[in-house]
C-alpha cells in the first residue's frame, strides 16, 4: 500500500527501452539477476537477524531515542547560541544533510527568534583558518560541542578537541566542561575499540552518548552521531522513525521491483558492470538534498570501492560517485554529461511540492521575450528545467533513475537516507565486496601519525 508520503523510484529511463542496449539495462538482464538479488536479500535479511549489521534498526531504539531527546532537552536550558559538531567522514556528513534539508537556508545568519535551536558548526576539517575563525565566532561559554568519534582515535577529531578543550578550561575558569562538551563515541566494551574519549568523559564527568559496536560510521546518521545534534536543533525526530519504518517495510519486500533499494542497486550495479556507467551521479533539484548527494558520496565510495572481494580475490570495485545539483550544475556539467563519456548514470531527484511557492513578477513590460516567464513560478521553472534535463538526457542515450519526494520533510528525508543505505548494502553483495569496512584509508593515517612523531 502506497501513502501520500512515500517516494518513488522510476527506472524507465535507464533501460534499454528508453536508451538502447548499449547503455541501458536489458528485461533479460534484470531477469538474469533477479534470482542473485533476491538471495542477497534473504541473505542479509539473516544477517541483520544475527545483529550483524545494526544500522537497519537504529530507527527502532527507543531507550536511544529518548536518552537524546532527553538531554537535548537539558542543554536546550542553557540556551547556547551555538552548536559545534567535531568530527568527520561518517560523524559528520549525515548530520550535514539532515541540517541542509530541514532546516531553513541561511539558518546560521537568522535571528535568535527565527531559529529552532543554536546556529550549527560542523567541524569536519583540520583547516587552521577555518577552526580559528569557528572559534572567534562561537565564544566557549555561548557553546555546546559534540565530539564524534566512532573510535575515537581520529587524529583529525582528536585535535580539534585538544583545542577546544583549552580553550574551554581557559574561559570556563573553573566551571564544568561537562556543560559545555558532549562525547559520542564507541560503547565501553571488551570489543570495542579503546576511545580515546572515554577517559576524557571520566576526567570531566561528560555526557557520553554510544555508538553501536555493528553500526560503521557512515551508516550511522539515525544513531546518537546524527539524533543528538538533530534533537538540539529541534529536528522532527519521530517524522524520521516513521520514514525510516515506512522505507524498511518497502525495503523488506522479496521483490525485484517492488523493493526501491535492491532495484536501484540493481540497476546501478548492471549499468556499472554491464554499461561501462562507471560513475554515478547524484543530482537533487532542491538545494535543501545538496548535501544528501554529498553524505551519499562517501556512502557509495568507501563502502564499495575495494580492492578485495568477500572471497580473497582482486576485483578493484566500485563505482566513482559524484554530486551535483540541479539546475546550478547545468550551466557547469551538463554539456559534459550529454556529450562526454557516456560512462555515467544520473540519479536525478526531485521534490514535487516545494515548501512555498515563489511567483516570478510580471514585470519589465518593455522587454521582449519574457512571455514565458512572466507571471509563473520558480517552482515551474525548476520542474521545467528538471524535465529538460531528463529528456536531454534521454536524447543522448544517459540512464536516468528518477527518484521523486513528494515534499521534503523528516519523513521524507529518512525515507530516502535509509533506502540509500539498503540499497548500499545489496550494492555490496552483488559487488562481491564487504560494504562495510574500509581499509584503504588506514595507511594514509598511519603515514601522518609517523609523520608527527607518533607509532606506526
Ligand atoms: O564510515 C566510516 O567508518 C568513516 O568514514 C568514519 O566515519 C570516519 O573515518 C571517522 O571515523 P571516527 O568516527 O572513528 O572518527
Amino acid at each position: 500500500m502506497t501513502t501520500p508520503l512515500d517516494i518513488k523510484v522510476n527506472v524507465a529511463r535507464a533501460k534499454a527501452a528508453a536508451v538502447g542496449a548499449a547503455h541501458g539495462v536489458t528485461p533479460a538482464e534484470l531477469a538474469e539477476l533477479e534470482p542473485r538479488a533476491l538471495e542477497i536479500l534473504s541473505l542479509l535479511r539473516g544477517e541483520r537477524a544475527a545483529a550483524k549489521y545494526g544500522f537497519y534498526d537504529l530507527y527502532k531504539d527507543d531507550a536511544a531515542f529518548a536518552g537524546v531527546k532527553e538531554k537535548a532537552a537539558h542543554f536546550a536550558k542553557f540556551g547556547y547560541e551555538n552548536l559545534v559538531v567535531l568530527g568527520i567522514g561518517g560523524s559528520a556528513l549525515g548530520l550535514t544533510a539532515l541540517q541542509t534539508a530541514l532546516n531553513p537556508p541561511y539558518y546560521n545568519l537568522l535571528s535568535r527568534g527565527k531559529r529552532r535551536g543554536p546556529r550549527l558548526f560542523v567541524m569536519d576539517n583540520i583547516d587552521p583558518v577555518t577552526f580559528k575563525a569557528m572559534l572567534r565566532l562561537c565564544p566557549p561559554k555561548k557553546t555546546l560541542y559534540n565530539v564524534i568519534s566512532k573510535s575515537g582515535g581520529t587524529a583529525e577529531t582528536i585535535s580539534q578537541l585538544m583545542i577546544v578543550v583549552d580553550q574551554l578550561e581557559k574561559a570556563l575558569k573553573g566551571a564544568p566542561l561537562a556543560d559545555h562538551l558532549v562525547v559520542t563515541t564507541s560503547p565501553r566494551h571488551p570489543d570495542a575499540p579503546k576511545s580515546l574519549l572515554h577517559p576524557v568523559a571520566d576526567t570531566y564527568g561528560l555526557v557520553s552518548f554510544p555508538i553501536p559496536l555493528n553500526v560503521g560510521g557512515r551508516f550511522s546518521v539515525f544513531s546518537p552521531v546524527g539524533m543528538f545534534p538533530a534533537a538540539m536543533l529541534n529536528m522532527d525526530l519521530d517524522a524520521m522513525r516513521e520514514g525510516c519504518a515506512a522505507m524498511d517495510a518497502r525495503c523488506s519486500l522479496a521483490s525485484l521491483e517492488e523493493n526501491p533499494a535492491c532495484l536501484r542497486a540493481a540497476f546501478q550495479y548492471l549499468l556499472d558492470t554491464r554499461k561501462g556507467k562507471t560513475m554515478s551521479v547524484m543530482m537533487p533539484y532542491a538545494d535543501g538534498l545538496r548535501d544528501v548527494a554529498d553524505w551519499y558520496r562517501q556512502l557509495w565510495a568507501e563502502s564499495l570501492g575495494k580492492r578485495f572481494g568477500l572471497d580473497g580475490g582482486e576485483v578493484f570495485a566500485g563505482q566513482t560517485p559524484i554530486k551535483a545539483l540541479g539546475a546550478t550544475d547545468q550551466h557547469s556539467q551538463v554539456q559534459l554529461y550529454r556529450e562526454g563519456p557516456n560512462n555515467k548514470v544520473f540519479n536525478i531527484i526531485e521534490v514535487a511540492k516545494f515548501g512555498t511557492t515563489l511567483k516570478i513578477a510580471d514585470t519589465l513590460p518593455d522587454v521582449p521575450g519574457l512571455g514565458y516567464l512572466r507571471g509563473k513560478s520558480m517552482n515551474r521553472l525548476m520542474a521545467a528545467e528538471l524535465r529538460g534535463t531528463m529528456d536531454a538526457l534521454k536524447a543522448s542515450a544517459r540512464p536516468v533513475i528518477h527518484v521523486t519526494l513528494p515534499v521534503l520533510n523528516a519523513h521524507t528525508a529518512a525515507q530516502l537516507l535509509y533506502m540509500l543505505e539498503v540499497e548500499t548494502a545489496v550494492a555490496g553483495r552483488l559487488y562481491g565486496v564487504n560494504t562495510f569496512d574500509q581499509p584503504g584509508v588506514e595507511e594514509g593515517k598511519i603515514i601522518a601519525r609517523r609523520l608527527m612523531g607518533g607509532e606506526g
